[in-house]
């Protein structure tokens, strides 16, 4: 930790002062439960205004150059010896000069690149907060239901933390994805369905004797690994300098990670570590054709989501019945955005112009991100003349299917010059 002679220590107590049910309100302590016991609403962390308030730009400034620097503003995680962490963040915001030219927009363009976390994905930031406060509430295994990334993640905060994972997938996962999570070494527990079966299925376990000892990160601890997602939000605004962007552009699967960014956008202009752009900032969401039912659901004029049986190549993105589905419309709605999605073929064109133009290869929900975008700028929905940042949440050496029919080699020569002539490389 680097130090600086004005910021005052931050405070090792949590911020959190309980759960809040996010339909109708009621309260609960800090504990593992995720759903309300009055309406069976989702929950979410609550804090105490005055202890955000107490968060200074220097303290953050002087913190770790990792999420932990955001620590006054999660619900865990404030003394560092309590941690289970890969210390992901402070992944870099990529100007995209060549991107932003070739779709048009005129301001200036970035690309915050989470597949520079220790996982390669910005997954490392939602597990990082929910194993940190499974340890405080007691659980001594770890797990959750995964379309790919969060398995990584969990398995290998597992494995630095020398705890036993759990770690439950839909069976026809990308080899890159399964692979990077068996390497760790827990268990790992394929089942025959897709993701939505998968999460269902950890929803009963949960519930028995068997499993009473073990966080499932996005099930019985969901409401902070959710919070995980705000250090997204946190990171662009401080390193554009504490500003936040007109615009954003963030892929969904629950939806949780657009509502979580929105949120932490308006949390730092709450406690006054940032004004609000003129005009406030805008989310755009982006799903794939495969698996659209949020977009579908707010271009239908409604938040009632209608879950569907996903297809297509953006797996990670793959939940049919996403949670946090009429948050996110609601987030978009709000702030005056849109969503949209992108079939297979543009998918995979997006992971291409992103690396042609940023040196950024994303796997497929990257490529649907920027896929959307094009689309978003081409329909007048997106601004091309506001600041944009678009969010690149996984990394592409883990889908490389998806692109390895399209591109290869441009010459196969002999070793030598002429080889090299006879291909138009020499004069
Ligand atoms: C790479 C990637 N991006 C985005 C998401 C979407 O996250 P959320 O479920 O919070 O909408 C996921 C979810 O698994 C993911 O793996
Ligand atoms: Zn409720």
């Amino acid at each position: 930790m680097t130090s600086t002679v004005s910021a005052p220590a931050a405070t090792t107590e949590s911020p959190a002062r309980g759960l809040v049910c996010r339909a109708c309100g009621a309260e609960y302590p800090l504990v593992a439960q995720h759903a309300c016991y009055e309406c069976f609403g989702p929950l979410e962390v609550a804090y105490d205004s005055a202890a955000l308030a107490r968060v200074t730009r220097a303290q953050i400034e002087a913190g770790p150059q990792n999420i932990w620097r955001y620590a006054g503003l999660l619900p865990a995680g404030q003394d560092p010896a309590t941690r289970v962490t890969l210390d992901p963040g402070l992944t870099p915001l990529v100007s995209a000069p060549g991107l932003a030219a070739r779709l048009g927009i005129t301001a200036p363009l970035w690309v915050k690149d989470d597949s520079a976390n220790p996982t390669h994905s910005f997954k490392d930031r939602v597990v990082s907060v929910a194993l940190t406060a499974a340890r405080g509430l007691g659980f001594t295994r770890y797990a959750c239901a995964s379309t790919g990334n969060l398995a990584n993640s969990v398995a290998a905060h597992a494995a630095r933390a020398g705890v036993p994972s759990i770690v439950f997938i839909p069976h026809d996962l990308e080899p890159g994805k399964i692979i990077t999570t068996a390497v760790y070494g827990g268990e790992l527990v394929a089942i025959q369905g897709s993701y939505d079966d998968v999460n269902r299925l950890c929803g009963e376990l949960v519930e028995t004797d068997e499993f009473e000892d073990t966080a499932f990160v996005n099930v019985n601890v969901r409401p902070f690994y959710a919070e995980g997602s705000k250090t997204l939000g946190y990171e662009v605004a401080e390193q554009l300098g504490w500003r936040i962007p007109a615009q954003v552009v963030i892929p969904m699967a629950s939806g949780e990670l657009l509502t979580k960014v929105d949120k932490a956008f308006s949390e730092l202009v709450e406690i006054g570590l940032v004004d609000a752009p003129a005009g406030g900032w805008t989310v755009f969401g982006a799903q794939s054709a495969g698996c659209n039912p949020i977009a579908t659901a707010l271009q239908g004029g409604t938040d009632e989501i209608v879950p569907v049986k996903p297809t297509g190549i953006a797996k990670s993105l793959n939940i049919g019945d996403p949670a946090a589905g009429a948050y996110a419309i609601e987030a978009v709605k709000r702030t005056g955005g849109w969503m949209d999605y992108a079939d297979d073929d543009e998918i995979r064109d997006g992971i291409r112009l992103l690396a042609e133009t940023t040196g950024v290869f994303a796997e497929t929900a990257g490529g649907t991100t920027v896929a959307v975008l094009k689309k978003l700028v081409e329909s007048g929905k997106l601004d091309p003349a506001k600041e944009t940042v678009v969010l690149n949440t996984g990394e592409g050496l883990k889908t490389l299917d998806a692109v390895a029919e399209l591109v290869g080699p441009t010459h196969t020569i002999k070793p030598s010059l002429r080889g090299a002539r006879e291909a138009g490389l020499l004069g």
